[in-house]
């Protein structure tokens, strides 16, 4: 079912600053970076520095200032479809089940119920979740739901996977083993 082949990403003298209190901080200058189609680029950074922002605006989420992103020589104008985020708190929808909650990102994109569904429960199986696919968010431990938010993320085959510290809020044995886990997903899903 692993069907993307990677998407490249070229980001241009991008540049964005905040307003805080009257003062502009700049938080990304004139950045420039190639990330081939298939690689795997990890992001260092203090608190702060604008990992986050990069991801945000890598996402479509948010605008930059000047210069700009492109994905396979095309201009990023807002969220599309070849990229999907991981957050760093996975955001499920406390109505929706598992299966609910990954399958819902290709149900808005007009899959049929069916068909999402299907999908969505060979990626909660890939994540080690399929006796818990009827269970909802609350029923979930911290690692869990964190692997929920990595499933629906995958289900919608995206070329490109952005991270923000998925593993940041889960302690060091969980991380461990997500670490091992994101891994081994990225080496059979072929995602940049
Ligand atoms: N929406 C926003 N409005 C104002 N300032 C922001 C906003 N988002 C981020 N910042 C500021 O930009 C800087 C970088 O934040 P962020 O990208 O979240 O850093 P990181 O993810 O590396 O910890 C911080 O100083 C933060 O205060
Ligand atoms: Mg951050």
């Amino acid at each position: 079912m692993s069907s993307t082949s990677g998407g490249q990403v070229s980001i241009r003298d991008l540049s964005k600053s905040f307003s805080i209190g009257g003062r502009s901080l700049a938080v990304l200058r004139t950045l420039n970076l190639d990330i081939r189609s298939g690689e795997c680029l990890v992001i260092v950074g203090a608190s702060g520095s604008g990992k986050t922002t990069l991801l945000r605006i890598l996402a479509g989420l948010e605008a930059a200032d000047s210069g700009g992103v492109a994905i396979n020589g095309k201009p990023v104008h807002g969220v599309g479809a070849e990229r999907a985020v991981i957050f760093q708190e996975p955001r499920l929808l406390p109505w929706l089940t598992v299966l609910g909650n990954v399958a819902f990102g290709l149900e808005v994109r007009g899959v049929p119920k069916a068909e999402a569904e299907k999908r969505a429960r060979f990626y909660i199986a890939l994540v080690g979740l399929a006796e818990f696919s009827d269970a909802f968010p609350r029923q979930l431990s911290g690692g869990m739901a964190q692997r929920v938010g990595i499933a629906r993320a995958l289900t919608v085959q995206p070329e490109i996977l952005l991270l923000d510290e998925p593993l940041g809020a889960l302690d060091a044995m969980t991380k461990i083993g997500m670490q091992e886990e994101l891994a081994r997903i990225w080496s059979e899903e072929n995602v940049t």
